[in-house]
């Protein structure tokens, strides 16, 4: 293998993809992103290359086109692959789940193909904790009982499945990390990568955010009668580039040596209510952020937190940034978006 480790990033343009890219390069590795930017933008590579110091190569293209990624990988050679392309609406995968477990794991099929193909072994995978359904007591370790409540989520289950039906065969040489993801949220500390919402966000955090921007009204708290402190839901927040930099520890403990097989969460081990996040992203702004009571939305848990022992294990990997640090940074770059390209076509 190459000195330099040169990792094929998929859906490199996108939120925890992005700030993986910036970790990678800082870490010394060759990074060259694929992307076909469904929900990214193009002028992140430009921020890319302004944080990385030099131009990040890229590739648009669809993992579904096989000619098009056969082509990619002949090309660029890969060691490694870190797959984050995916699509992510839970309420949108039950509207449209045939184009979820097409796109998903149609294309991580594609993917794992091209990998066999050309020789490249190493896989870092982007799972969520989804896999647990609602769980059924937390902190949650991963051998947990595994189901999904969403077809979102039985595409994160049955790519897991694949890639271990695939490290099992006779012969394989795959290497892979499954790393689980609780609630990723904030953003780069220079304000120039973040979460991109299209359309009304789905997640707290970057609702939160456009609500202390002004441009929603206010945050409607789903459900405040859950058994948790302060009857609103309980989740693991965990800073995304905590997150990306357990992508770059992935990756090395694969290269060097150890189990064939990784799978941990990727949590902080503490959970935060709705109310606490708010109250939070209320000090980052310095003053409160309107918000209302409502009813729960379905499909939601309690709680949700991670037991983070096994990653620190594994990888040599904790969380380090907190949520106020979290909401600083989120706020920081929700205020530099409206001096983007993005901004003007809202
Ligand atoms: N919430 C609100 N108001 C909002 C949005 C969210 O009160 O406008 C609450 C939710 O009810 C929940 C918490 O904020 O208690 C977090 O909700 P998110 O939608 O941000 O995140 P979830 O925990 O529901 O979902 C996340 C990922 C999914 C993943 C799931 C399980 O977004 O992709 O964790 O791992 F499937």
């Amino acid at each position: 293998m190459a000195e330099r480790m040169k990792v094929l990033v998929t859906g490199g343009a996108g939120y925890i993809g992005s700030h993986t890219v910036v970790e990678l390069v800082a870490a010394g590795f060759d990074v060259h992103v694929v992307d076909n930017f469904c929900n990214s933008e193009r002028w992140i590579l430009q921020r890319l290359a302004t944080l990385c110091g030099r131009e990040i190569p890229h590739t648009e293209l669809n993992l579904l086109d096989e000619a098009a990624l056969q082509a990619c990988f002949a090309a660029v050679k890969p060691d490694a692959v870190i797959h984050f392309a995916a699509l992510k609406a839970v309420g949108e995968s039950v509207q449209q789940p045939l184009r979820y477990h097409r796109n998903n794991v149609g294309g991580t099929l594609a993917l794992l193909q091209a990998m066999q193909d050309h020789g490249c072994q190493h896989l870092v995978f982007s799972s969520s904790a989804t896999v647990y359904g609602n769980p059924e007591s937390c902190p949650i370790r991963e051998d947990a009982p595994l189901g999904a409540t969403n077809p979102y989520g039985q595409t994160k289950l049955v790519m897991e499945h694949v890639i271990r039906d695939l490290l099992a065969a006779p012969g394989s040489l795959l290497r892979a990390a499954i790393l689980r993801y609780f609630n990723p949220a904030g953003a780069h500390e220079s304000g120039l990568i973040g979460e991109l919402p299209r359309g009304v966000p789905n997640n707290l955090v970057p609702f939160v955010a456009q609500t202390a921007a002004g441009l929603r009204a206010e945050i409607s708290v789903f459900g405040d009668d859950y058994p948790t402190r302060d009857g609103t839901g309980v989740r693991d927040y965990i800073h995304v580039v905590d997150l990306a930099q357990a992508h770059v520890a992935a990756l090395r403990a694969l290269r060097d040596g150890g189990d064939r097989e990784i799978t941990v969460n990727l949590g902080t081990g503490n959970g935060f209510s709705v109310l606490e996040v708010i109250e939070a992203f209320s000090r980052a702004v310095g003053r409160p952020i309107p918000h209302k009571r409502v009813a729960r939305r379905p499909g939601d848990s309690a709680e949700c937190w991670a037991d983070p022992a096994l990653a620190e294990k594994v990888l040599g990997w904790k969380a380090s940034r907190g949520v106020d640090a979290m909401c600083a940074d989120a706020w920081r770059w929700q205020q530099g978006l409206s001096d983007t390209p993005t901004a003007a076509r809202r």
